[in-house]
């Protein structure tokens, strides 16, 4: 990342060819077909594979599988625990949602995804995930298992330190991507749904797969 210190031009050749990218490979933003309505379909994520097989810790310590999930469609979330803001309100509305689909709502398991595991831990984790939704799934594991299933899910994050210019510390914050993944009972992806849109819109946009 030096280069990047030294030459700050080069962000912008980065930024630029990301942004090429996405116009180029991800045509025009778009619904496909039974995406919900209102979601915005961001051109990153237009046509790209997402999800897959994933090996992960759950917050009783188990090691989980995509395979424990299958027959079932799981919303699943990645950040931190230690957000301060946006992950707890997406959890919430993840949980609202659900109990919105009410008997339909058995069929989807809310799953958050830590990209933070140094410190969330499956207690951490318990203690979290149990205050949105009593079926909440909150899965860690170790830093390979965490960064091979963000990849697979398209996931982008990044440790920053809580003051600008400071040491990384153990106080640091994570930058992520915040979509909400819908995927199938065969583990495939769906739908998602972006920031700010409440949970009567995302339980509508859930209950068109059930
Ligand atoms: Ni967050």
């Amino acid at each position: 990342m030096d280069q990047f210190r030294k030459n700050p031009a080069m962000w912008l050749i980065v930024v630029g060819a990301i942004v090429l990218y996405m116009v180029v490979e991800g045509g025009l933003p778009g619904n496909r077909p039974g995406e919900p309505a209102n979601s915005l379909v961001p051109q990153a994520l237009a046509g790209v594979e997402i999800g897959g097989p994933f090996e992960l810790v759950d917050q009783t310590g188990k090691t989980v599988t995509q395979a424990d999930f299958a027959g079932k469609f799981m919303l699943v979330y990645f950040g931190f625990t230690f957000c301060p803001d946006i992950c707890p309100t997406e959890l919430l509305v993840m949980g609202q949602a659900v109990d919105l689909l009410k008997e339909q709502g058995a069929e989807v398991v809310p799953i958050f995804i830590t990209v933070d595991p140094k410190r969330d831990t499956p207690d951490k984790m318990k203690d979290y995930v149990d205050a949105f939704h009593p079926r909440f799934v909150g899965l860690t594991g170790s830093e390979a298992q965490v960064t091979a299933v963000a990849k697979a899910y398209r996931v982008y994050y990044r440790y920053a330190p809580a003051k600008d210019g400071a040491e990384l510390g153990d106080d640091y914050r994570v930058d992520h991507t915040s979509y909400v993944y819908l995927m199938n009972r065969e583990g495939q992806y769906v739908a998602h749904f972006v920031r700010g849109q409440g949970p009567e819109a995302m339980a509508e946009g859930i209950k068109k797969f059930l």
